[in-house]
């Protein structure tokens, strides 16, 4: 029977075979998918896998340092790549969501492929495909088309013309996050929320632009540690902030503000197809908001997203 101890066995030993003294590159994004891919494969090949990581700028508030950091002591062999200015002023006057994902994904393969190329050698492109996201990709490029185009870094292996490797192509996340555990892989970041690989690019309706982030990560890190610190982080499925491209009257002192909104979101869901939004105690949204409105100048008003998918989707774009 299937045990995680015994696919990392096999899978290490099938790994060592297939790629023997290649090189391979893996783009890790902080997810767990592609840290199980990264630790699984430093067991099988060690220094002959280089990972990248880069900053768009569009990820949370010191993401990129904190899980840079995390990956160097788990040993891998890591590069990361400061590319926020790039992305920023690609998507400067955009818009349209796909429009932006699109541009996104596009940045990416071009910094990560302009990086693998410093690399001599490489044969392989690691990926953290796992199954549903196979499936998935076969109806997203099927007949019903017309769902978000998730799959944002699609083109890589074509444009690098390098052979795909995917170890974790057959499980399922709960057996991902179970082997990650057998190898010892810190329950931080195992049990972490997914996250959307465009990032902040599609919680920032409307335009993105460098002072956005900033005032969506600050919301965002209070929401997200709130969750963490009233022990409901991991009752949800997926958390995050949407910051709305709205102005509203409100009053600071004697003051009139008229400033933006944020919309909190919390969902509950097994794959992320279909999500209920989670009753969060009231006594918590209370907290969260005043948080918010005083801690993070630009934001005068929060609102909780009370809409379940579907019809509504987790994201906002
Ligand atoms: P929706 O908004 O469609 O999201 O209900 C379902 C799940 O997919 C994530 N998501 C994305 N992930 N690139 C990604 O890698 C994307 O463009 C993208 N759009 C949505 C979303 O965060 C949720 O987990």
């Amino acid at each position: 029977s299937w045990t995680p101890a015994s696919f990392v066995e096999t899978t290490v030993n099938e790994l060592k075979q297939k790629l023997g003294n290649d090189k391979v590159v893996l783009g890790l994004s902080g997810g767990v998918d592609s840290s199980v891919t990264g630790v699984l494969l430093n067991q099988a090949i060690g220094s002959n896998l280089t990972c990248i990581f880069v900053d768009n700028g569009l990820l949370r508030k010191n993401e990129f340092e904190s899980v840079l950091h995390s990956y160097k002591d788990m040993g891998l062999n890591v590069i990361g790549v400061d590319a926020r200015q790039k992305f920023w002023d690609d998507l400067k006057g955009i818009t349209d969501p796909e429009q932006k994902r699109k541009i996104i994904g596009r940045n990416f393969i071009e910094v990560f492929d302009a990086e693998a190329h410093k690399i001599k050698n490489v044969k392989w492109l690691a990926q953290g495909t796992i199954y549903p996201d196979v499936i998935e990709s076969v109806s997203v490029n099927g007949p019903s088309a017309t769902i978000k185009s998730h799959h944002n870094v699609g083109g890589l292996p074509e444009k690098m013309n390098l052979k795909v490797v995917e170890p974790l192509r057959l499980l399922f996340k709960d057996e991902v996050r179970r082997v990650g555990k057998t190898m010892e892989i810190k329950q931080e970041l195992l049990g972490r929320h997914p996250f959307p690989g465009p990032g902040l690019g599609i919680r920032i309706l409307g335009e993105v632009t460098p002072e956005k982030v900033l005032m969506l990560q600050e919301a965002d890190t209070i929401f997200i540690n709130g969750l963490r610190n009233w022990g409901l982080y991991d009752k949800v499925w997926q958390a995050g902030v949407m910051l709305l491209p709205i102005q509203s009257v409100g009053v600071m002192g004697d003051e009139r503000t008229y400033e933006s909104t944020v919309a909190l979101r919390a969902v509950a869901s097994t794959d992320g197809m279909t999500a209920d939004w989670v009753h969060l105690p009231y006594d918590f949204l209370a907290k969260m908001s005043n948080e918010i409105i005083n801690k993070v100048p630009g934001i005068n008003r929060v609102v909780y997203d009370i809409s379940s998918k579907p019809p509504a989707t987790i994201e906002w774009e």
